[in-house]
C-alpha cells in the first residue's frame, strides 16, 4: 500500500470506540481473547497517557481518503531482558485487512519513532501461529532473534517471536 494513502493520528478519548471495534474474539484471538469493558478502559487511559508521561505514542490509522479509522499501531517502553526497550504493536480491522495497511503503518511508525527515540531497541513480540503479524515485522524491517515465552496476559505464557529494529541504524 501507498503509505500516502494512510495518516497516523494520536490516540484520542474519541478512540475508546476504535478499541472496542478491534476488542473481538477474531481480532484479539493471539492476545489473550477478548477483555473486559473494564480492562477496555484501563488500556484507553493508558494509550491516552503514553504522550503525557512520555513513555511511547499510540496512534489511529487512518483512511487519507475519507478519515475512516481502520487500526492502530503503537508503542510503549517496557523492560526486556534487564534493558529498557520499546515494544511496538499493531492492529488492522478485519474489512481492511490483506492490503496492506499494516505493514505501511507500521513502517511509518518505526520511522517516526527512530527520529525521537532515546533507547536503542524497538521489540514486537507476535505470537508463532501469528502469520499476518510476523509477516508485518518482515515488512516493517525488523530482524527476527529467535522464540521466547513471552508474558501476555499477565500470568500466561504464548511462544511467541522475538523481533528487534536498532534503531540507531535506522535513516532518519
Ligand atoms: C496482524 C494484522 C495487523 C495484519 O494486518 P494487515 O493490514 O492485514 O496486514 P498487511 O496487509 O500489511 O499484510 C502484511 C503481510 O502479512 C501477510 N498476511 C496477511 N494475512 C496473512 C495470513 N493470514 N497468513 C499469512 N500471511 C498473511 C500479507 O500477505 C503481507 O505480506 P506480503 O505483502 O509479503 O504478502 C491484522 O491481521 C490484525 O489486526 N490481526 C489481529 C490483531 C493482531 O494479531 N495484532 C498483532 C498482535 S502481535
Amino acid at each position: 500500500m501507498d503509505p500516502s494513502l494512510l495518516r497516523l493520528e494520536p490516540w484520542t478519548d474519541a478512540d475508546l470506540a476504535l478499541l472496542r471495534l478491534i476488542n473481538t474474539p477474531e481480532m484479539r484471538k493471539h492476545v489473550g481473547g477478548p477483555e473486559t469493558e473494564e480492562q477496555v478502559l484501563h488500556r484507553h487511559r493508558r494509550y491516552l497517557d503514553f504522550v503525557p508521561s512520555g513513555i511511547g505514542c499510540m496512534y489511529r490509522i487512518v483512511l487519507a481518503e475519507d478519515g475512516t479509522a481502520v487500526g492502530s499501531v503503537g508503542y510503549a517502553e517496557r523492560t526486556w531482558q534487564g534493558e529498557a526497550v520499546y515494544e511496538m504493536g499493531w492492529n488492522v480491522l478485519t474489512p481492511y485487512q490483506g492490503r496492506g495497511i499494516a505493514a505501511a503503518a507500521t513502517t511509518a511508525a518505526v520511522a517516526a519513532l527512530a527520529r525521537l527515540a532515546r533507547l536503542p531497541h524497538l521489540h514486537a513480540f507476535p505470537a508463532i501461529d501469528n502469520p499476518a503479524s510476523n509477516a508485518v515485522c518482515r515488512k516493517a524491517g525488523f530482524t527476527l532473534l529467535g522464540e521466547t515465552d513471552f508474558e501476555f496476559p499477565p500470568g500466561r505464557f504464548t511462544r511467541s517471536n522475538d523481533w528487534r529494529v536498532t534503531l540507531a541504524d535506522r535513516p532518519a
